[in-house]
């Protein structure tokens, strides 16, 4: 079986490039799903976890978890765990697409050795309205066709080619199969360039929705 390459974290463990999203899966959608996804050779799953990051910090040094993430922190709250922790996290999960490729983030993060990983990648495609822009256009096809490959294959590719670890979610067997398939090409720095003009700088996630909560630690209100 193929495994998806790998990228070294920063504490000397491995990350496969690729990983399968289990939110919103219904009933036992997610468990097929995952299964699905490990027999062709996904080794990146991601789920939800509650606890704090000291509680997590004990747990890596009980020999109990290899590795911990953050998710939807900006670069001062990356800045505050650094300045507070005793082991720097190894990602931090936020949403990225086309739309929103998150270059400064991205750069942030790797400065301080810290991976970004992307949720929402595909930017929940929907075929009736033909949206998000960067799935259904005719400048994403046409590189697709070249590699004779999908565009959301084309995007996957494009978001590996910026350094980021797309998670997608999917509980189609075949889709799940598809979007696994995009390590045998690499698109061209022009090619690269036409995915980069569909940064908007929108999510699709509605996360602003706590923004009108004005909660003290909403992470997006400031560039990166
Ligand atoms: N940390 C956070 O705050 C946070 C927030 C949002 C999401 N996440 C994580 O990120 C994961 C992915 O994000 P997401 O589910 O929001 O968005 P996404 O992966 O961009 O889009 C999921 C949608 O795309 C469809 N899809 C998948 N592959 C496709 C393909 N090749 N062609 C056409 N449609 C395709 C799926 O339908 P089918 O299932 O029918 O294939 C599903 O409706 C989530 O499941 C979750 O694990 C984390």
């Amino acid at each position: 079986m193929k495994l998806a390459p790998t990228v070294k974290l920063n504490n000397g463990y491995e990350m496969p490039v690729l990983g399968l999203g289990t939110y919103n899966s219904k009933d036992n959608e997610g468990e097929a799903a995952v299964k699905h996804a490990i027999d062709v050779g996904y080794r990146h799953i991601d789920t939800a976890f509650l606890d704090t990051y000291k509680a997590m910090e004990k747990l890596v040094k009980l020999g109990l978890v290899r590795s911990i993430g953050v998710s939807n922190f900006n670069s001062e709250q990356l800045a505050l765990v650094l300045a507070n922790c005793e082991i720097t996290p190894v990602t931090n999960q936020v949403e990225c697409s086309p739309a929103l490729n998150q270059k400064a983030l991205t750069a942030f993060y790797k400065e301080n050795g810290v991976t970004l990983t992307g949720y929402t990648p595909l930017g929940k495609p929907k075929p009736d309205i033909q949206k998000p822009d960067f799935i259904y256009s005719t400048e994403v096809a046409v590189i697709a066709k070249k590699y004779g490959k999908t565009a959301p294959q084309i995007v996957l590719r494009y978001l590996v080619g910026l350094g980021v670890i797309p998670i997608l979610k999917s509980s189609n067997t075949n889709r799940i199969s598809e979007n696994f398939d995009i390590f045998d090409s690499e698109l061209t720095a022009e090619e690269m360039a036409v995915l980069d003009g569909f940064h908007t700088g929108e999510g699709v996630v509605p996360l602003n929705l706590i923004k009108g909560l004005s909660h003290k630690y909403y992470p997006f209100a400031i560039e990166f």
